[in-house]
């Protein structure tokens, strides 16, 4: 692993370790502005646009609820673990913590009953998220939020207060400056009506955190093509678009699977007639580095302030850690040496960075 790596790695265990412990100390010390300081990514749309999908292509598995209607209920937060080539691919909840989950299919069943757990079996939303952890070789060190559609009606079975709170819930994930937002639009619907454009407008008018995301291309009208979005002509981002073909309700029904799927979207674009001319710069795997990349840019970007609130945090710990003495709650004690742990790791990884040369320099 390159430093950058390991550095986001680490950034994202102590994000792990932070959620580990909630809220602990109240809110307001060192140890919270470190994780607001810390960058992720929300998936946001209106319903049935393809949030879940692209998050599932970005993984590169299987393991979301998926379909019409409304079934992300609550938020998710996935932090994806980048671990040694050859290590076995494993997911953990936080609610769950001594059960490694191999078989994917299970994790997607456990999210749904973890939803139901919370709302009930009814069409209910809830703002109380659920963490998983996905640990594997095949992934970026990314944190990804998958969050219930945006919606202008209130189904059967939902209070009409609905609309607004999952308005309300979105937006308290994608207001905060450190959000990247993953604005997703169907191609077969007007641009100019996307809720996920229109709340990304008002949060981040300049576009400077909005990666737009054109889903669906494969169901446009006959003799239509999405050139005037993907080119940035209707809506113009500082990113450019990236046009995605997930599985369509029949694959899903047919369980083709991720590889076939990523191999039939790539076959997409560079066979299409429309958008040949863009192929490198379309599809899921793209939008996976692309992604990527900008984390890595925008952690590069914080380093010397995620390094001083690190160091903040430190002291601060380890007075805590004095004062606890012999922890009276254990979890709490050990989580704290955990990220104090992880912070020095971060804090010593940086400086032999810094020694190896200038900041950033490992490229
Ligand atoms: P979400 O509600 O925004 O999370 O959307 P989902 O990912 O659950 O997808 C909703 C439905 O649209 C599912 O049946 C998907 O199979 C389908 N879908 C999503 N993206 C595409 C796409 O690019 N092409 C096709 N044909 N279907 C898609
Ligand atoms: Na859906
Ligand atoms: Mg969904």
């Amino acid at each position: 692993m390159t430093t950058m790596e390991s550095l986001i790695g680490l950034v994202n265990r102590i994000q792990r370790a932070c959620t580990v412990l909630g809220d602990y100390g109240g809110g307001d010390n060192a140890f919270s502005s470190l994780w607001e300081a810390l960058p992720s990514v929300a998936v946001v749309g209106g319903q049935s646009s393809g949030k879940s999908s692209v998050l599932e292509s970005i993984v590169g598995r299987d393991f979301l609820p998926r379909g019409s209607g409304i079934v992300t209920r609550r938020p998710l937060v996935l932090q994806l673990h980048k671990t040694e080539d050859g290590s076995q691919e494993y997911a953990e909840f936080l609610h769950l913590p001594k059960r490694r989950f191999t078989d994917f299919s299970l994790v997607r069943k456990e999210i749904q009953d973890e939803t139901d757990r919370m709302t009930g079996k009814t069409k209910q939303i809830s703002p109380v998220p659920i963490h998983l952890s996905i640990y594997s070789p095949n992934v970026v060190n990314l944190t990804l939020i998958d969050l219930p559609g945006l919606t202008k009606v209130a189904v059967e079975g939902q209070p009409e207060s609905v609309v607004q709170d999952i308005e309300t819930m979105v937006r308290s994930y994608v207001e905060k400056p450190n959000c990247i937002i993953l604005a997703i639009s169907p191609a077969n619907q007007d641009i100019a009506t996307s809720d996920a454009i229109k709340l990304s407008r008002e949060v981040d008018p300049l576009g400077e955190r909005t990666f737009g995301v054109l889903t669906k291309l494969d169901l446009m009208d006959k003799g239509t093509n999405a050139l005037d979005v993907l080119e940035g002509r209707s809506y113009r981002l500082q990113y450019p678009w990236v046009g995605i073909v997930n599985r369509s309700q029949a694959d899903i029904n047919k369980n083709v699977d991720m590889i076939v799927a990523r191999r039939k979207e790539r076959e997409y674009f560079a066979t299409s007639p429309d958008y040949g001319h863009l192929a490198n710069k379309m599809g899921s795997e793209y939008l996976a580095k692309l992604l990527s990349k900008h984390l890595e840019s925008v952690i590069r970007a914080r380093i010397p302030s995620i390094t001083s609130l690190i160091n903040k945090s430190i002291e601060e710990l380890e007075s805590e850690m004095d004062h606890l003495g012999r922890p009276v709650a254990v979890d709490a004690g050990a989580q704290l040496y955990t990220i104090l742990e992880l912070c020095r790791a971060f804090d010593r990884i940086f400086k032999e960075h810094l020694d190896g040369g200038r900041p950033g320099g490992d490229r």
